[in-house]
């Protein structure tokens, strides 16, 4: 994929020229992408895979205005869809479904009514108890090796463990949620899609099971949800916070993981004023946000946005990324102008689980921090490589060294704490050694 120089970027493109959002050069530095695509004003025109033409809004301005802009804007991609590539690799994450995501007005306003309802149900105490004793059995499997990858042993797993007990279901079926969300993902073709018969398999038996004896848990509370959801209904809700829930907060982890470990200035004792996870949580969020492009609009007639006249029912996708950063990448740490991020998106389909996404992925990334303090990264940040794709900032693999801990050592480990205790031994000890990549 050659990229032209910013100089050769023209204000109005050629007719149907189109920079793809695909390819290993945009995964290897989307910012420099980003920059050259300004250039086309607020809007520019983008392929996101073979084929697939879309437009994409890096202004933030503009970004909020489709993001509120209802009576203009539809999320419903079923009209799109009769005319797009059959069998592009997109097309799961642009699909139409009976949820709140791919829908408008009423329809969304029932299935995002339960879905936040229910998400607010989750006490945040809880939540947090349930992340340490995960995040201890996960740390179990590889703190007395001395590395890790911590994408495919932590990211990857954690959230989807995490998701099987919100569901309700004992932690024995957990692995079985692994292997079939593994199996969709790093698979193609006919195996892909058994991982998907797999998780509808999952997913139906949950429904069935909770559908004969209530619990106290997330599928439980959207059976009982005013909306009156249908037993099919809530399957389709669960399958979508899955997929809208899963990737991102692997990324969020592994991609604030990754500034930590590199950096010298999350290493000092609190007294010298350390930066901490939820430090490196929002400069992900700003500056490489785990859903780097997504909202993906349709308007309803030919519209004209600041600038760029837009097909109706042409995909319009908002580069989180970009508007975040029009203005500069920003520093990690607390900002002073009180700005929004919209790595959430926002307007009414913004995520409705921002704080227990954020919950998880700080509580887990101080879990293993705690317990394993001089953890760094095998490799310098610079050569970590990204995996390819319009939508997801999403790093391959997140190689960690650190000084093992074995089962029979002294003191507290993830071997003997209890699970309800929230604060390991290692907390308190000495600074962690320095630990730029090695
Ligand atoms: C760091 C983690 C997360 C990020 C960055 C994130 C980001 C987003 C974004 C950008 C949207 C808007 C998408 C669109 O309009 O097309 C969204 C919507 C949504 N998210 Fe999240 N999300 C995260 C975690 C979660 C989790 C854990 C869940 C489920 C428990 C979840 C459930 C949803 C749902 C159901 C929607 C659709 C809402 C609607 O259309 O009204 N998300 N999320």
């Amino acid at each position: 994929m050659t990229q032209p120089s910013p100089a050769a970027v023209p204000t109005h493109p050629a007719p149907g020229e189109r920079v793809p959002l695909y390819g290993p050069d945009f995964a290897a530095d989307p910012h420099a992408v980003y920059a050259r695509l300004r250039s086309y004003g607020a809007c520019a025109p983008v392929e996101l895979a073979p084929g697939v033409a879309a437009t994409l809004v890096t202004n933030y301005r503009a970004a909020l205005d489709v993001l509120h802009d209802t009576t203009t804007y539809s999320k419903d991609s079923r009209t799109w869809l009769s005319t797009a590539p059959k069998d592009s690799p997109v097309l799961p994450m642009m699909t139409w479904l009976p949820n709140a995501l791919t829908n408008d007005g009423e329809v969304h306003a029932r299935y995002r009514g339960a879905t936040t309802d229910s998400i607010r149900m989750i006490e945040p105490h809880e939540l947090r108890e349930t992340v340490h004793e995960t995040a201890d059995s996960l740390i179990r499997k590889f703190a007395a090796r001395g590395e890790v990858d911590l994408v495919g042993e932590y990211c990857q797993v954690l959230p989807l463990l995490i998701f099987n007990k919100l569901f309700g279901l004992p932690d024995s079926q957990g692995p079985r949620l692994v292997a079939a969300i593994a199996r969709m993902f790093d698979s193609q073709g006919e195996e892909a899609a058994r991982g998907i018969e797999d998780l509808l398999q999952y997913t139906g038996e949950l429904v069935a099971l909770k559908v004969e004896k209530r619990g106290n848990d997330l599928t439980s509370w959207m059976l009982d949800h005013p909306a009156g959801l249908s037993p099919e209904e809530v399957v389709t809700q669960l399958v979508t916070a899955l997929s809208a829930g899963h990737e991102p907060v692997k990324n969020l982890m592994a991609n604030a993981m990754a500034r930590m470990l590199s950096d010298e200035r999350y290493y000092r004792t609190i007294s010298s004023g350390a930066l901490t996870a939820i430090d490196a949580i929002t400069d992900v969020l700003w500056n490489d946000p785990p859903m780097a492009n997504y909202s993906i609009h349709y308007p309803r007639r030919d519209v004209d946005l600041h600038g760029t006249w837009i097909p109706a029912n042409s995909p319009v996708v908002i580069s989180y990324a970009a508007a975040n950063t029009s203005s500069g990448p920003s520093a990690p740490g607390p900002r002073s102008d009180a700005g929004a991020h919209l790595a959430f998106a926002a307007g009414p389909h913004a995520c409705p689980a921002q704080q227990p996404a954020v919950l998880i992925a700080s509580t887990a990334i101080d879990r293993l921090t705690s317990w394993l303090c001089d953890i760094r990264l095998a490799v310098p940040f610079d050569r970590l490589t990204w995996r390819p794709g319009p939508f997801h900032r999403a790093l391959t693999e997140l190689p960690a060294r650190f000084t093992p801990i074995a089962p029979d050592q002294k003191g507290s480990s993830p071997w003997s704490t209890s699970p309800s205790s929230s604060t390991p031994a290692a907390e308190t000890s000495p600074e962690r050694r320095g630990g730029s990549a090695a």
